[in-house]
């Protein structure tokens, strides 16, 4: 946790003023349902108690001036010339004042400060929290009336538009909906949601953190979209009903799309099976039935590295690495991919022995680091000062 005073002071050491308000957003973890929110599907995520912080001022001019402490770097514009800029961290600001101008709304220059503690590159949605952050403070400094829902749609497009990744709602959405100790079941086709209660009893929730991100991330992801997409058309052009991977059955799947491309069927087949997963997770979740929660886990690892294709080698070792150890009850890679965390429950004690076991061979394999991250759960996105 940063503490807000200090972000406070260093807004006024950058622009020499107090800030008019802060605004908190946090990182999440999804439990299960994984690229399933693009396909009208079900997730399972929450917050974690990490999050990014915006320091907020209104200026008398049109100017915006962005402060990231991160990079220790000023970027400014002019609300008229907000467009997608080459240096990266910027997108996330200007796409989400970009959003908010789209949809008419009346803003002026200001001066935002940002910094936070979720490690970037790590799968924890730095970059919603980011865009969520930013979001809930503008609409409350300039009074703009939109809800959490609709704070978590402008956060998805300003990532579609300015950072070029063709993400679903799921990170924006549990940023600024979560609550603690409680994970969101999100039907991403209407948006509506249940708050299920995360009673991990003698276990806890370990993340290990690869330390990597593979280039191409985003246009692997875009193209995984695509694949889902392609497997829709091919079966709509058959049952015009049909309207996302939500729709359809494994049957239609091996009628229209297994004779076309099998490796559009087996991503579309692993879309379909994790929506029944998910539910298979809450039934075992309110049964507390923790070993079966981590069995659906490991199977969602294995479709996700060997039919989604969105794992990495070194997502694949620490799964294998934890399954000889009966204190951990399941692993699986968490989110986009390609780099970022695995996702364990594990007995209550016992993460940093298991780290202790795993990091060296981990070290050995691949000359990287292996960073583990006790994750609590936390609550959605506020103005904190
Ligand atoms: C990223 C995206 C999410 C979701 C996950 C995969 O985190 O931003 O919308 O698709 O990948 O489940």
């Amino acid at each position: 946790m940063i503490e807000t005073t200090q972000i406070g002071d260093r807004f006024r050491e950058q622009y020499g003023s107090v800030p008019d308000l802060i605004s908190r957003s946090p990182g999440r973890i999804n439990i299960i349902g994984e690229h399933t929110d693009y396909n009208e599907g079900f997730v399972l995520p929450t917050a974690i108690d990490k999050s990014v912080y915006v320091a907020l001022g209104k200026r008398d001019d049109q100017q915006i001036h962005l402060y990231a402490e991160d990079f220790g770097e000023f970027f400014r514009t002019d609300l008229a010339q907000v467009a997608p800029t080459d240096k990266g961290w910027p997108n996330y600001i200007l796409g989400v004042v970009n959003q908010l101008k789209e949809r008419g709304l009346l803003l002026s220059g200001f001066n935002l400060y940002i910094d936070g503690d979720i490690p970037v590159g790590a799968g924890l949605s730095s970059s919603a929290a980011v865009e969520c952050a930013t979001g809930f403070g503008l609409n409350q400094l300039f009074n703009l009336g939109l809800s959490r829902i609709d704070l978590a749609k402008i956060g998805q497009l300003a990532e579609h538009t300015y950072a070029g990744v063709k993400c679903g709602i799921m990170d924006q959405f549990a940023s600024v909906l979560s609550k603690p100790d409680h994970v969101i079941r999100l039907d991403c086709r209407d948006l509506s949601y249940q708050y299920v209660p995360l009673q991990l009893h003698d276990y806890e929730l370990v993340l290990l953190n690869t330390n990597v991100k593979h280039a191409l991330a985003s246009s692997a992801y875009n193209d995984r979209r695509q694949a889902c997409e392609q497997a829709v058309e091919w079966i709509q052009s058959q049952h015009p009903a049909v309207k996302s991977l939500r729709d359809v059955s494994i049957e239609l799947l091996d009628q229209w799309v297994q004779p076309k491309d099998e490796s559009v069927y087996r991503k579309a087949r692993f879309v379909v099976e994790e929506n029944v997963r998910l539910d298979r997770a809450c039934t075992a979740l309110a049964a507390g039935d923790l070993s079966e929660l981590g069995q659906l886990l490991y199977r969602t690892h294995m479709g996700l590295s060997q039919h989604y294709q969105v794992s990495c080698p070194e997502l694949d070792f620490l799964v294998d690495q934890v399954r000889s150890f009966p204190e951990v009850l399941g692993a699986r890679m968490m989110g986009g991919g390609f780099g970022g965390c695995t996702i364990n429950i594990v007995k209550k004690g016992f993460g940093t022995k298991l780290v202790e076991e795993i990091a060296p061979r981990y070290q050995a394999q691949f000359g990287l680091a292996l960073t583990p991250i006790f994750v609590k759960t936390g609550g959605g996105t506020e103005i904190v000062n």
